[in-house]
């Protein structure tokens, strides 16, 4: 008989209840996984009970106030509190987004907080983004030119090739979109994902960059791209309301027509 075995740290269990302050009134329950991997124990998830009198708006308000007043302990990443950077992004109530953009209003009932699915955890809601990273700098992500720039101005564009870099320039590099993508998960080792196909793509539509053929030829390759199946959970989850499928489709279609 076939016997499986769940892989370590697998199994989440239930952690420590932090209860409110007294005489709070308006009480919010925030369910957050916690893992350390130096205390080799499974992970957890802690119940933090806040009094929303107290405290921001937002999620991650509600995590900066858990470290700050109740367990210094909890680890995240932040860093600039409205949307660009990127840092912030976990999933929260089942979705991958920016705990800076994500009111806890837009939650009903207790307000639960994972690290981004299917990604090694540093520690608590730190996933380990050394193989994302390094996927994005295979594509070399800045202009490439062959001809020399002349010295007396800058390498121009029109206002129509600018444009073309809309939907593409404002990624934001947060791997919201890798996360959910199940092709990813199955694939991530080869497949580059959509957040770092967006981004190939957004330096092949720039008019400025000379070597387009180089970058499709890069990408012609079983599983960097053509893992893409369509299934769209990259648009429906990517906080700044980009499309890396369509980036994706757009990439594939240029392969097609140099054929
Ligand atoms: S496309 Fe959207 S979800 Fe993906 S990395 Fe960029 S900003 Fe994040
Ligand atoms: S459309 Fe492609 S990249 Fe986006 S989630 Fe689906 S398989 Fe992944
Ligand atoms: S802290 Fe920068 S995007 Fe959330």
């Amino acid at each position: 008989m076939a016997e499986f075995k769940l892989p370590e740290n697998s199994r989440v269990g239930q952690g420590k209840t932090w209860s409110a302050p007294e005489g709070a009134s308006n009480v919010r329950q925030f369910k957050v996984y916690r893992w350390h991997p130096d205390e080799g124990q499974n992970p957890r998830i802690d119940t933090f009970e806040l009094d929303m009198d107290d405290c921001g708006p937002m999620v991650l308000d509600a995590l900066i106030k858990i470290k700050n007043e109740v367990d210094p302990s909890l680890t995240f990443r932040r860093s600039c509190r409205e949307g660009i950077c990127g840092s912030c992004a976990m999933n929260i109530d089942g979705q991958n987004t920016l705990a800076c953009t994500k009111a806890c209003d837009e939650v009903d009932g207790p307000v639960r907080v994972y690290p981004l699915p299917h990604m090694p955890v540093v520690k608590d809601l730190v996933p380990d983004l050394t193989h994302f990273y390094a996927q994005y700098a295979s594509i070399r992500p800045w202009i490439r030119t062959e001809t020399a720039t002349p010295p007396d101005r800058e390498r121009l564009q029109s206002k129509e090739d600018r444009a073309k870099l809309d939907g593409l320039y404002e990624c934001i590099l947060c791997a919201c979109c890798t996360t959910s993508c199940p092709s990813y998960w199955w694939n991530g080792d080869r497949y580059l994902g959509p957040a770092v196909l967006l981004q190939a793509y957004r330096w092949i539509a720039d008019s400025r960059d000379e070597t387009t053929g180089e970058r499709l030829d890069d990408l012609e390759d079983p599983f960097k791209l053509y893992r893409c199946h369509t299934i769209m959970n990259c648009a429906q989850t990517c906080p700044k309301g980009l499309n890396p499928a369509k980036a994706i489709a757009e990439i594939k279609k240029l392969m097609i027509e140099r054929r």
